[in-house]
């Protein structure tokens, strides 16, 4: 897997060849984003099938340690337990498990590309895209072209993107850092803002979309991901900018009734007293650092996913509306993957 806390500067590959290799790049955010560790946790039970055997109190303290990892993405311990299911039919089946769910994901992007480029269409009419997002969704985060950054892409490749603008997402930059990366290497127009500035910026009319991705959306739409995007969807509420959730079904959690009872994941004071290794605060300051927040469903415009279009703004919930269709109309294509 790619190294994401070393992009942009450096590209490096991952080897994993053990199960506390790959909690730990987990947990450092080496490899984030709902289904992108989803993906990793489902490999992980491959990994510990070879390395221990199916069957073991080894392996189930494998398969335990990577799937609580991190909490609040729904993806990992669903893929997990995906995967583990698998086990006692042996490696090659856990294997072909994985698998499935890497192309699984890597189907879901792109449908979600056509299903959120077409919403954006209907949401802005004529005018062209200028679409703000939080942290990183693109393909980094989801194995290929992502979620939210995936009907950016799409709406870059149909002509209709006239400007990205990311938001930094402090404390750990997954938006300056890699999304800033993936924008440059799709070829698209965009300017990074700093998250104090997304609000004033929205009010004053410069983003006619936001898109952000999600980590588990709750039975009745409410939505955790990355903390700054309640923010967001408040600033979008007070400017009337359409505010748009965009993830595949794998990250709606049904079992999840509302977003109060998502697990939300506190990481350490030193991510927010510290940036890229020096000291920023105070020595000895103490910091609040929670990675996600819960955006209440009434905030929220529409859920695109893969298969349906959710318009929490009409009432609708994940719970209403019915699956329909995954659109593949760009898989022909692998350099658009
Ligand atoms: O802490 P991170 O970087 O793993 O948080 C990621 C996010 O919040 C993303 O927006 C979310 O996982 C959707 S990614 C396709």
């Amino acid at each position: 897997m790619i190294d994401q806390t070393r992009l942009p500067q450096e590209l490096v590959v991952l080897d994993i060849p053990d199960i506390p290799t790959l909690v730990a790049a987990i947990r450092r955010l080496s490899v984030r984003g709902a289904p992108a560790i989803g993906v990793a946790g489902a490999y992980g039970v491959a990994l510990a099938v070879h390395l221990y055997g199916n069957t073991g109190p080894k392996l189930a303290e494998a398969i335990s340690a990577v799937r609580s990892a991190r909490p609040t993405a729904v993806n990992l311990a669903k893929m997990v337990d995906r995967t583990a299911a698998r086990v006692s039919a042996g490696l090659e089946e856990v294997l072909a498990e994985a698998d499935r769910i890497r192309d699984e994901e890597l189907a879901a992007s792109i449908s979600m590309g056509e299903y959120g480029a077409d919403l954006a269409d209907e949401l802005i009419g004529e005018a062209a895209a200028r679409a703000m997002t939080i942290c990183n969704t693109g393909g980094l985060a989801a194995v290929s072209r992502g979620t939210a950054l995936a009907v950016i892409q799409t709406l870059h490749e149909r002509g209709r993107l006239e400007m990205a603008l990311p938001t930094e997402t402090r404390p750990l930059l997954q938006g300056g850092r890699l999304t800033t990366w993936e924008l440059g290497r799709m070829g698209a127009p965009f300017r990074l803002l700093v998250d104090g500035a997304a609000p004033f910026l929205l009010s004053r009319g410069e983003a006619n979309l936001v898109l952000a991705g999600a980590d588990r959306i709750a039975a009745n739409g409410d939505v955790a991901n990355k903390i700054g995007t309640f923010s967001l969807a408040l600033a979008s509420r007070h400017a009337g900018v359409p505010f748009i959730v965009v993830a595949p079904e794998s990250t709606i959690d049904l079992e999840t009734p509302t977003g109060a009872d998502i697990d939300i994941e506190d990481r350490g004071a030193e991510e927010v007293t510290s940036l890229g290794g020096m000291e920023v605060a105070l020595p000895g300051t103490d910091a609040l650092n929670p990675a996600f927040d819960i955006t209440p469903a009434d905030f929220i415009t529409a859920i695109v996913t893969d298969r349906r279009i959710i318009r929490p703004d009409r009432g609708e919930s994940p719970q209403t509306v019915p699956r329909g269709e995954l659109r593949t109309n760009q898989s022909d294509n692998p350099e658009n993957v």
